[in-house]
């Protein structure tokens, strides 16, 4: 399978069909990216890069971070964190707080906004620098420094933190939340603004590709039954209210995020990256999601 001629064959289809959907405009400055902006980077296991449109080009990673901190915590905690989060689908969009009061304060799963919170609690709650400390995480995952921050969409997140605030003092209140609130939030808001280009990212999402070694990293990263379950967790609740219809139609593990990137992977063969930032009404990347589509249909295989 020549990788290159597939990116690139599927990149001008999604092209031409000039689909459209809108910036996520809930963090005000994600609004100033390029709506136009389209990438995609494959990996295949022996790291041989393979890109085309912008994939080199930054953006804001948002919830893909979520798979970063989970694999951390996950590392530390082992099954001692499913007590504090479940591993169902929510069937919810990402920001729902009803779910969380008649679920007496357990999440439904490390990728809801408020499940996330509870892993980045977990996370503050073993390492002594949090943000320094992730950041370390994935440039080492990506095997090289790629981590930027920017520090306009941090302060735009931050400044609208209320609806993420809250589940955190709903979490408090049924003694899920360990940590200080705000010093929480900041460290949330932290790994969500970080930036990275598609090429970094399929890097750093190798090893789960790869039974949990990462060949940038050099080492093992989770072990090969928690990388399983990483990726079960990403096709079941990796896009939200829309997981299901990503395995339908795309049928690989993966995590969108709402900068307009989303992250997959094909176990024992490659990792991708795809990047636009126009969403659907779920929150996910209406070209990314495409791209995938068109991207397992024409290699005639999937996880299925
Ligand atoms: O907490 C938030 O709402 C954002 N920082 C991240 C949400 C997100 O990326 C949802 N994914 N599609």
């Amino acid at each position: 399978m020549d990788y290159q001629e597939l990116i690139s064959e599927v990149y001008q289809e999604v092209n031409e069909l000039d689909l459209r959907g809108k910036v996520a405009d809930y963090i005000p400055e994600l609004t100033k990216v390029s709506r136009n902006r389209f990438g995609i980077a494959l990996i295949d296991l022996e790291g041989k890069v393979y890109g085309v449109g912008d994939y080199q080009v930054p953006f804001s990673i948002q919830s893909i971070s979520k798979v970063f901190t989970l694999t951390m915590v996950f590392h530390k905690f082992r099954s001692k964190l499913w007590s504090r989060v479940n591993v169902e689908p929510s069937g919810n969009p990402f920001n729902s707080i009803a779910q969380l009061e008649y679920e007496k304060g357990v999440p439904r799963n490390p990728f809801v906004n408020p499940g996330a919170l509870v892993i980045t609690d977990a996370l503050t709650s073993k390492f002594e620098n949090p943000t320094q400390s992730i950041r370390d995480y994935i440039d080492e995952l990506a095997g090289q420094h790629c981590v930027r921050i920017n520090e306009e969409v941090m302060q735009s997140e931050l400044q609208h933190a209320e609806r993420n605030t809250a589940m955190a003092y709903f979490l408090k209140a049924y003694k899920n939340f360990d940590n200080d609130i705000p010093e929480v939030i900041r460290t949330y808001v932290y790994q969500c603004s970080i930036e990275m280009c598609c090429e970094e990212l399929a890097k750093a999402f190798s090893y789960l590709a790869n039974d949990g070694y990462s060949i940038f990293a050099k080492r093992e990263i989770l072990n090969e039954s928690q990388s399983r379950r990483v990726n079960a967790l990403m096709l079941t609740c990796g896009f939200y209210d829309e997981s299901g219809e990503f395995a339908f139609r795309v049928g690989l593990p993966g995590k969108s995020g709402v900068g307009g990137g989303v992250a997959a992977i094909m176990p024992g063969k490659f990792s991708i990256a795809v990047w636009s930032p126009e969403l659907n009404e779920k929150g996910n990347s209406v070209k990314a999601i495409k791209a995938l589509e068109l991207l397992t249909d024409k290699l005639k295989f999937s996880l299925f």
